[in-house]
């Protein structure tokens, strides 16, 4: 077990496949965005290796992100690796879902069961706008895909004023009357070089729920507001399905945060939003055994820092969110 100081078991490992993307949303990354050369990154065989030591330390959950996790190479072939290795649970992707289409049904099969799908706004026309150049027809093909190889299916949505802050929410929670779906708002986070534009676009969650009643009705909270993951839930009337909203900048939840994650190039982030990371890659392509690589892990989780300070206006400026993946 890997505890940290506060007493939080922390069991919840996301992995950043690549900083690369298919997209551009602007609220994640800019449009000449420069990447990594593949040497600085984690190679599959490293990725695997770690996952072993993690799942020894009673890591169980696993979701991997980007970029774009699915533009990796051998990305099914690393999802059946995690999918065996045993003391793994779960394995989840965060995803755009451009490239579900072709992947969802050979990724089920390697073992992936759960895909949260971004689509900001059902709006072709914003949908460009957002994500610089995305169709989403793409999308929905994705998620036609997904459900199709039975994989469970959430929906993230991040809303920016002045780009989805309007009929889009309605559209996007109205999805919820008709589908048994989870359609997920995340405040926008603000990160390094985009900050700026981030904490002025943010729409809080209050705003969100009171547009979505004022179109379609009184939302009723969910499981007397318990938390499903990260994520508070409501119900429209009669709807199957539920809106969620994370709330990280308004409402934090980090006292109950099980989260650590490992970026592309190999650091260990302990919260996504500080700057603190722990050099993974180099003492493992020095030679460290699993007892040693254990303990390195060990030490850092304890130091896991209690929470953000984005109420105090400190901001992780050393990564933008496509290096860590959310
Ligand atoms: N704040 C909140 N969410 C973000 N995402 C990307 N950038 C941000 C941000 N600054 C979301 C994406 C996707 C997930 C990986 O994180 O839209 O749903
Ligand atoms: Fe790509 Fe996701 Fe960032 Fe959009 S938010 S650019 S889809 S990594």
């Amino acid at each position: 077990m890997a505890l940290d100081r506060f007493g939080r078991n922390i069991s919840y490992l996301r992995i950043s496949l690549t900083d690369k993307c298919n997209l551009r949303c602007v609220y994640c990354m800019p449009e000449e965005m420069t990447f990594r050369p593949r040497a600085e990154l984690l190679q599959d065989d490293e990725i695997i290796r770690l996952v072993r030591v993690f799942a020894d330390l009673g890591f169980h959950k696993y979701r991997l992100t980007g970029g774009e996790p699915t533009v990796r190479a051998n990305v099914v072939a690393i999802v059946a690796a995690i999918a065996r290795t045993p003391g793994v649970r779960e394995v989840a992707m965060t995803t755009n879902g451009l490239l579900l289409d072709k992947l969802a049904q050979p990724l089920a099969a390697a073992g992936l069961t759960r895909v949260n799908i971004s689509i900001d706004t059902i709006d072709p026309a914003k949908f460009k706008k957002l994500t610089r150049w995305g169709e989403v027809s793409d999308v929905w093909a994705g998620i036609h895909a997904a459900q199709g190889a039975g994989l469970a299916i959430k929906l993230n949505a991040v809303i920016v004023r002045g780009y989805n802050d309007q009929q889009d929410v309605v559209d996007l929670a109205r999805l919820t009357q008709y589908q048994p779906w989870q359609v997920r708002f995340i405040e926008m986070m603000p990160f390094g070089d985009v900050a700026d534009f981030q904490q002025a676009g943010v729409v809080s969650e209050a705003e969100l729920r009171a547009t979505i009643a004022a179109a379609l009705g009184p939302l009723s909270l969910v499981d007397d507001g318990r938390l499903d993951g990260e994520a508070r839930l409501y119900r429209l009337p009669d709807a199957p399905g539920t809106l969620g909203f994370i709330s990280s900048v308004t409402e934090p939840f980090c006292a109950s945060c099980t989260r650590a994650r490992l970026t592309a190039d190999g650091r260990l982030r302990l919260c996504l939003l500080r700057e603190k990371e722990v050099d993974v890659l180099t003492p493992l392509r020095q030679g460290a055994t699993d007892a040693e690589l254990t303990e390195l892990l060990k030490e850092a989780i304890w130091w896991k820092p209690w929470g953000h300070g984005l109420g105090r206006n400190v901001i992780p400026l050393n990564r933008v969110m496509s290096e860590i993946g959310g």
